[in-house]
């Protein structure tokens, strides 16, 4: 059976537009929480309809095959009306994270996207600024928001693997901006990917807040995106190496670092990993208090329910997103 295009509006999502000026004017960030399945969806859904944050829900291309496609549009709709039963009517946004080919983003797109991640940070800046703007191209007819990506993570970008980080260099984003035509950037200043973030036992070197104060002055009111931005919660750390897992050494970046990211221009937050460590530790410790438990809702209850406090607690008291839906 062929696949039927729809346009995000239909699904009653937005693009990010309205919400980036809104952040960059009131100097906070919009939380970008990356879901695989039902209870994530639900539980980023309700903790930001209580606390009446915007919010991104953004999906990686493993997790858009891991959910199937069209599961997935329905569940972004069933997002919506959900919130909107609660008398909730926080903006929410539809977006690919990390995506890696045009052929990708054009797929998103005609299945309810609202906003697409083009993410040609590992290519030569030229064949970047080539691919991203191919997909801007594309997405703008659609009235869909794209992001785009200078300077490469360490860590491991979805199936974009970089061994070492390369810091953005500020004196490229002007130029790529103006040729792709893209709506905000994502770039690298000492955050990564995933639970290990630094070297365990180390003190945490500071972001360099220095590389995205001279990107702003380049590309004054234009919005930054900043990846890799899960703190590594070490509650949950403790909570799943007490209860049989092995994840010593796990460190992320410092609540008040990110606090500083969110009053600049830095307008998106991508937090994923915490939302693991949440699920991960609360099952581990289910399970171990209660071995005899086999209902999924049951412990995949208490860990949807961490994660709604997880949630809060970020929106509250780290992006400064609460309250301003
Ligand atoms: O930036 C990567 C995200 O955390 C998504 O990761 O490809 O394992 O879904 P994933
Ligand atoms: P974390 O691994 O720090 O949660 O980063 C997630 C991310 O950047 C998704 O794009
Ligand atoms: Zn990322």
């Amino acid at each position: 059976m062929e696949k039927q295009k729809v346009h995000y509006s239909e699904l009653g999502l937005v693009n990010t537009k309205e919400m980036f000026s809104k952040a960059m004017a009131g100097k906070y960030a919009i939380p970008a929480y990356n879901f695989n399945n039902l209870e994530q969806l639900q539980a980023i859904i309700n903790a930001c309809a209580e606390t009446n944050s915007p919010v991104i829900i953004q999906v990686s291309k493993g997790a858009r095959s891991y959910a199937n496609e069209t599961m997935l549009r329905y569940m972004a709709m069933g997002a919506v009306k959900m919130a909107r039963e609660t008398g909730s009517n926080i903006p929410i946004c539809l977006h690919l994270d990390h995506g890696d080919s045009y052929e990708l983003c054009v797929s998103c797109i005609d299945s309810g996207f609202s906003s697409v991640m083009i993410d040609g940070s590992h290519l030569p800046y030229d064949e970047n600024v080539a691919l991203t703007k191919k997909v801007v191209e594309y997405a703008h007819q659609h009235d869909v928001s794209v992001e785009g990506e200078l300077g490469v993570l360490a860590g491991i970008e979805d199936e974009v693997s970089a061994e070492h980080s390369t810091y953005t260099k500020p004196e490229e984003v002007e130029d790529f901006v103006r040729k792709t035509g893209v709506d905000s950037l994502a770039i690298s200043i000492g955050t990564s990917h995933g639970a290990y973030k630094f070297k365990a036992g180390q003190p945490v070197p500071p972001l360099r807040f220095d590389i995205l104060e001279e990107c702003e002055k380049r590309i004054p009111g234009f919005p930054i995106v900043l990846h890799g931005a899960s703190s590594v919660v070490q509650e949950y750390v403790q909570l799943i190496n007490t209860y049989g897992g092995k994840m010593e050494g796990a460190v992320g970046i410092p609540e008040e670092q990110l606090r500083q990211a969110a009053a600049s221009a830095v307008c998106k937050i991508n937090i994923d990993s915490d939302g693991r460590l949440a699920v991960t530790a609360k099952i581990r410790e289910y399970f171990a208090k209660d071995p005899k438990e086999f209902d999924p809702r049951k412990y995949l209850g208490e860990a949807r329910k961490e994660l709604v406090k997880l949630i809060k607690h970020k929106n509250e008291t780290v992006l400064g997103s609460a309250g301003k839906a």
